[in-house]
């Protein structure tokens, strides 16, 4: 797989990449000494173990095991191969891919697209499509009905299916894009009776839908049709690529003025996002339709802490608020909430009374999550019977019990005695029982509903390295920073060394296999990008472990005598793990030995083992003499 890129493009790529500036487009980093740390983006965690070294360009996430360099970041973060990280790299530094690409192609006619290409394709397809004569109709629309400006409609990349059966179709054959891609991306329909391809978005606005960094993902497509048959959205339908549930929608374009703001708005709809952006508001993100799911909170958590839900004024947008604000407090997000008047979006109500109008509308009608529960029980009449509102009551406190911060968990306490006039103690009683006692949907006031799974915990339950494994691995990828003595004797012992750990073995055998290919003795092997193409996964964390905890050289540019020096520290650490790792299997038998002479009461067994051992350790005397006395020619040659 990374053979089809040139080693050139992907070296200077990862030399005019920094992993911090990359990371820092997914997660809120922090200085932490030497390093930097998150709350990591691979798991649920709460308090930050995911840590990155700009010194070595890595990261490690303590709480998954995952480790990796800029491209196996890419990779998780976006879904993508090995290839398709180098380019998102690529064209992120603005490096000329032209140039080894060429090569490529002239070797190989036909390059295999990937799907993200197709996906890529498509949305400059939808896109040209808007800005043709074919799709004036569209475009009149957006910028009549609409008012979007073009600049708006740039910025979002918005396209437009025709009204046709054929017109991605017809493209796609005199583009050669694989059709196989189009009927897995659900862009192309089979016909069940016929047996025939047709286009699924047909007479739609197209919104692109892309991943923090920016690959398109998937399509919402709104129809400009007013047959009450026709689905108002459609959507790509789910797959590895466009899960829904963990995408938020505008979250590319947001995500540095959310970090900047430190708050982001999250609204219902495209249209919301849009046009919240073109009137200034440009930390808009939308949930896509869904109910808030766990997962897009923690997308949201990695970029700040307080979240301004703004959904329709709607029945619906209430009940999607009421469920939103215990998931944005579980994960640790202040939500704040502003009611639209009537059933207006703010879409629609940017549209209608003014960008000024909406913004005095968020100053006077922000309200804290509480104040919003407790009108919403108003207002349904479930504050007037001690029934509901007992059941009111305690939603509300579990919503408090939710709060980490013990400080605001009393103050929101004392807030709510105060408003609903019930004193301290009883509420606190409700609280512990009610948020011990876990969610009964029956007892919702505003319905049941779904609850968003968290996905799963990482379950990296690692076969630990034996010690003698652990120093010679560290002492072989240590050995690379300063050439390759090491792995050149260990090539050529290859045979000697039995590393009972898969991940250990995996380790070794790539990078002696590695050290082959090269051919040229001479050449540098760069050690973060081989880790990153060990084919298992618990190998490549496991070889990302060692390399973090690796000491990093003071000095960034050490003389050639420094070098030498730790190039033989690095050689005596691997020769003295070798003679572990070899030593080991007679150390462990002997071992096993003298715990059956301890529990034998037998005479002639005593004496067969007595036997035993004294041959054990004739040869361990006799090996370790052996290996001591090539160590020490090794190290003595000059
Ligand atoms: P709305 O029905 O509120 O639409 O759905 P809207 O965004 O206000 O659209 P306009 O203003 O009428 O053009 C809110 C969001 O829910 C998702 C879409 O993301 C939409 O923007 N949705 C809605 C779907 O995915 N599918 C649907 O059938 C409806
Ligand atoms: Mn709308």
């Amino acid at each position: 797989m990374a053979g089809m890129i040139p080693q050139q493009m992907i070296d200077e790529v990862r030399q005019s990449t920094d992993i911090v500036d990359i990371v820092s487009d997914y997660v809120k980093l922090q200085p932490s000494g030497k390093h930097f740390k998150a709350l990591s983006p691979f798991t649920q965690e709460k308090t930050p173990s995911f840590i990155v070294s700009p010194d070595r360009q890595i990261y490690k996430c303590f709480s998954s095991g995952k480790g990796g360099n800029v491209f196996t970041f890419v990779m998780e973060m976006e879904k993508v191969t090995f290839p398709e990280a180098v380019e998102i790299l690529a064209k992120r530094s603005g490096i000329d891919t032209g140039k080894y690409i060429r090569k490529r192609e002239e070797q190989d006619e036909k390059t295999e697209n990937s799907l993200l290409d197709t996906l890529r394709w498509a949305a400059r397809l939808f896109n040209r499509t808007l800005e043709s004569e074919a799709g004036r109709q569209a475009y009149a629309y957006l910028t009549g009905t609409r008012g979007l400006e073009a600049a708006t409609i740039r910025r979002f990349g918005l396209g437009f299916a025709p009204e046709s059966w054929e017109h991605l179709l017809r493209a796609a054959e005199e583009d050669k894009v694989p059709m196989e891609h189009l009927t897995g991306l659900g862009l192309l329909t089979r016909h069940p009776q016929r047996n025939t391809l047709y286009d699924t978005f047909r007479n739609r606005v197209i919104f692109p839908i892309l991943t923090i960094g920016g690959q398109v993902a998937g399509f919402g497509g709104r129809t400009l049709s007013h047959d009450p048959q026709t689905p108002k959205y459609i959507n790509s339908p789910e797959s590895a690529i466009f899960e829904k549930s963990k995408l938020l929608y505008g979250m590319h374009t947001a995500k540095n003025e959310i970090r900047r703001q430190e708050t982001a708005i999250l609204v219902e709809g495209y249209m919301d996002v849009i046009a919240l952006n073109q009137a200034g508001l440009t930390n808009a993100v939308a949930s896509c339709g869904t109910s808030l799911t766990r997962y897009q909170a923690t997308i949201l958590k990695r970029y700040t802490s307080r979240v301004l839900f703004l959904y329709d004024g709607d029945n619906a947008g209430k009940k999607s608020m009421l469920a939103g604000i215990d998931i944005l407090l579980s994960e640790r997000l202040t939500p704040w909430i502003v009611m639209l008047p009537g059933a207006e979006d703010p879409d629609s109500f940017i549209r209608n009374y003014g960008k000024e109008a909406f913004l005095e509308e968020l100053e006077s009608e922000k309200s804290s999550f509480q104040d919003f529960q407790l009108q919403c029980y108003r207002d349904s009449g479930f504050m007037d019977n001690p029934d509901t509102a007992s059941k009111a009551i305690s939603a509300m406190t579990r919503s408090i019990a939710l709060i980490a911060d013990p400080v605001q968990k009393e103050l929101y306490l004392e807030e709510l005695s105060k408003k609903i006039d019930l004193n301290r103690q009883t509420l606190r009683k409700v609280m512990t029982a009610s948020s011990t006692s876990g969610r009964d949907p029956s007892r919702e006031p505003y319905g049941s509903r779904k609850s968003d799974a968290a996905p799963e915990k990482p379950t990296s339950e690692n076969k630990p390295l034996s010690v003698p494994e652990r120093t010679f691995l560290e002492a072989l990828l240590e050995s690379t920073f300063y050439g390759n003595e090491v792995l050149d004797f260990a090539a050529s012992h290859e045979t000697m060394f039995h590393l009972d750990n898969p991940a250990a073995h995996a380790t070794f055998t790539h990078l002696v296999n590695r050290f082959r290919e090269m051919g040229d003795r001479d050449g540098h092997i760069d050690i973060t990008s081989e880790i990153s193409s060990i084919e298992t996964e618990e190998a490549r964390n496991i070889a990302f472990d060692i390399l973090f905890r690796l000491p990093v050289n003071e000095t960034t540019r050490p003389n050639p005598a420094e070098i030498e020096q730790h190039a033989r520290r690095c050689l005596s650490h691997f020769l003295v793990a070798v003679k572990t790792l070899m030593l080991e299997p007679l150390q462990k038998e002997k071992q096993a030995v003298l715990g059956q002479l301890q529990s034998s009461t037998e005479k002639p067994e005593q004496k067969q083992l007595f036997t035993r051992l004294h041959d054990l350790n004739n040869q361990l005397r006799t090996l370790d003499q052996e290996v001591s006395a090539s160590i020490s020619t090794i190290l003595g040659r000059e």
